[in-house]
């Protein structure tokens, strides 16, 4: 006899992670390139070392003082901010805690591909609003999209794998249309690299408005995505429905205090932000001359919307250059290329200038 699991895991797409060759550039997963700075990986060693409360014992369930040092950061009340295991776990947990069986999430296409996994996991239904001619969310179709069914709306800025950011203005029109009982997610797991004049911040609106929540994380701008580390900050309500859904101890002791380190640093790491964003800037010049369609992008990626030459694209440069880039190779897909190293940078633009368009 076979084991019965449910059924809406038979059509649940699979998360296909950027891969790893060993050996080549990897350009595949948005992580930053640079080295984790000494004062971090030494509270990591400590975290490990520790004889009283190391790895032996639980880590603090609340991640406590985790949490103080993001209240600080951010400037909202610890009773606003929650850590987890990676933002990724927090939109588990946010779709968990708003939506099941009947109920809508709603967000733009193409954008980042765990939404529509978390949703079906827990039975609900995604309701795919498609991105402009211009690759960016279209919040006026989104808008319209809302139904008595919608729960939850995933707000993605810059968007993960377009890059381009929402304005300001045009996201509180949005807000002001969407009814006081639906969430509104503002995930701006890039918004280090956005030096948009006219992006938004979504603290601000996570603070003043209790149906938004702005969902953040330590895995690309602060280097930890090995370690696990994101957090959200919204009203204390909905902070406590994710408490109820979290699995417990899901943050350990070694990414708390990885998680604590690294803001402290912040100051050092702000100036490798910028030298993403110029190299974003670079590339993306390099790539437009070379005769390539690409969006404006505010994030530590670009993005080739290539469509059904996405495959071909990656296996070239692949092939041919030792690149890994992040390839969807569908009707809306395209490909996704994050900013390394500028010899890693370089080696992207070879790939990228040999290929026959
Ligand atoms: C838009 C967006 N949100 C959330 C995440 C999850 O990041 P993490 O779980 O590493 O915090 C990612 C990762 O790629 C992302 O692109």
């Amino acid at each position: 006899m076979t084991v019965r699991t449910r059924p809406a895991l038979d059509t649940l797409p699979a998360y296909a992670p950027g891969r790893i060759v060993p050996g080549a550039i990897k350009l595949a997963s948005n992580e930053l390139s640079f080295p984790t700075l000494p004062s971090v990986a030494a509270a990591i060693a400590d975290a490990v070392a520790h004889r009283t409360a190391g790895i032996n014992r639980y880590p603090d369930p609340g991640g406590q003082g985790l949490v103080a040092a993001l209240a600080r950061h951010t400037g909202a009340p610890e009773s606003h901010v929650i850590a987890g295991n990676g933002s990724v776990a927090l939109c588990q947990q946010l779709v968990q805690a708003t939506a099941g069986e009947g109920d809508e999430v709603l967000f733009g296409w193409r954008s980042f591909e765990a939404y529509p996994i978390v949703t079906q996991i827990t039975g609900a239904s995604s309701v795919r609003v498609p991105v402009t001619a211009s690759h960016e969310l279209d919040l006026p179709a989104l808008a319209t999209a809302i139904t008595p069914a919608t729960r939850l709306i995933f707000i993605c800025t810059p968007n993960n794998p377009t890059g381009t950011a929402v304005r300001r203005a045009d996201l509180v029109t949005f807000l002001d249309a969407v009814p006081d009982d639906v969430l509104v997610v503002i995930d701006e797991a890039y918004r280090e690299f956005d030096a948009g004049a006219d992006s938004p911040d979504g603290l601000e609106f996570a603070l003043s408005r209790p149906n938004v929540l702005t969902l953040r994380t330590l895995s690309k701008a602060y280097g930890l995505a090995g370690l696990r580390v994101g957090y959200a900050v919204g009203d204390p309500l909905v902070i406590g429905a994710l408490r109820k859904v979290a699995i417990p101890f899901a943050l350990s002791s070694v990414a708390q205090a990885a998680g604590l380190a690294a803001l402290a640093v912040k100051d050092e790491l702000a100036p490798r932000w910028q030298q993403v964003i110029a190299e974003r800037e670079r590339v993306t010049a390099g790539l437009r001359a070379a005769g390539f369609e690409v969006p404006a992008s505010q994030a530590n990626f670009v993005w080739l919307p290539l469509r059904q030459r996405a495959a071909d694209f990656s296996a070239h440069a692949e092939r041919q250059h030792n690149v890994i880039v992040r390839a969807f190779p569908d009707a809306c897909g395209g490909v996704r290329v994050t900013i390394g190293s500028p010899e890693e940078n370089e080696a992207f633009l070879a790939a990228a200038r040999s290929f026959q368009l």
